[in-house]
């Protein structure tokens, strides 16, 4: 109703600790419908922790977490359940069901969440199989597959339910730079054909800066840069410009 664009998403003062160990010591930002937002960071820092509070998998000490202004703290399980069909989560560890092939573990959110019959199933994993460039491994099992070729499927997973916010939680991480690439395309283009708004969390800064409308940085507990990928590449915050710099040592260094 309101001529601001929504907010889709937004932590407000969020805490965690795992026992007496602080992860996230008041975390505050938000997302608008269609930025893809990337959030880096230290190995550690909390990032993967942060992707799981959003999906409401855990639980904050404090502070809110708001999907299109609701709050999930105070949704009852079944809300909570109807918000997360909404949201699509890529691990980083790809968490795939070992027993199952890629058409089973791509088709189960769809069983779970859905009412569609098994012919309609079959073709939305057929479809999502062909996104990820993966038609060849729909009987598969995640055994049978390749570190990237399962991250991909994982992909698919969350891609399954045509969720508006998707979580990648390292992409590209261990893939080739053309399956890489493949991915980067495809969450600018999940967003520009199909309005998914994304938040990213990578150390590939080329992956980063290719796919960023915003980025954030989380530094002991708290985001303590968020911006424009410009304003990134120009920062002066001593932290920030050390991790950019790092990482384009490292790519000029890896020939
Ligand atoms: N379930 C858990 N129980 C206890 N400690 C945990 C748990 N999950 C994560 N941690 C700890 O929380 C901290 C943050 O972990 P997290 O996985 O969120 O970091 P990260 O920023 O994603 O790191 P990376 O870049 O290596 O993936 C780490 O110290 C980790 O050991
Ligand atoms: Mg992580």
């Amino acid at each position: 109703m309101s001529a601001t664009p929504e907010k889709l998403v937004e932590m407000r003062d969020v805490k965690l600790q795992f026992a007496d160990k602080v992860i996230l010591n008041g975390v505050n930002f938000s997302i608008q419908s269609q930025e893809i937002l990337v959030i880096m960071g230290l190995s550690g820092g909390g990032k993967s922790t942060l992707l799981s509070i959003l999906m409401g998998l855990l639980k904050p000490n404090a502070g809110s977490v708001l999907f299109k202004e609701e709050d999930l703290g105070k949704l009852s399980r079944p809300k909570l359940n109807e918000v997360r069909a909404h949201i699509g989560m890529v691990y980083q560890n790809a968490a795939l069901i070992s027993s199952m092939n890629a058409r089973e573990n791509i088709s189960l959110p769809l069983k779970e969440l859905s009412d569609k019959n098994d012919k309609e199933i079959d073709a939305i994993v057929d479809q999502k199989l062909e996104l990820v460039g993966l038609k060849d491994a729909r009987d598969k099992l995640p055994s049978e597959l390749s570190g990237g070729m399962q991250k991909r499927v994982g992909l698919a997973r969350a891609l399954a339910l045509e969720p508006e916010l998707v979580l990648f939680d390292e992409p590209t991480a261990g893939l080739d730079p053309i399956n890489g690439k493949l991915i980067d395309d495809l969450i600018v283009q999940l967003r520009d054909k199909q309005k998914v708004t994304a938040i990213v969390v990578t150390h590939e800064m080329d992956s980063a800066f290719a796919v960023a409308t915003r980025m954030a940085f989380l530094h002991e507990g708290k985001i303590i840069l968020e911006g424009t990928p410009e304003e990134f590449r120009h920062s002066d915050n001593p932290i920030v410009s050390k991790f950019l710099s790092s990482y384009s040592d490292h790519e000029h260094t890896k020939e």
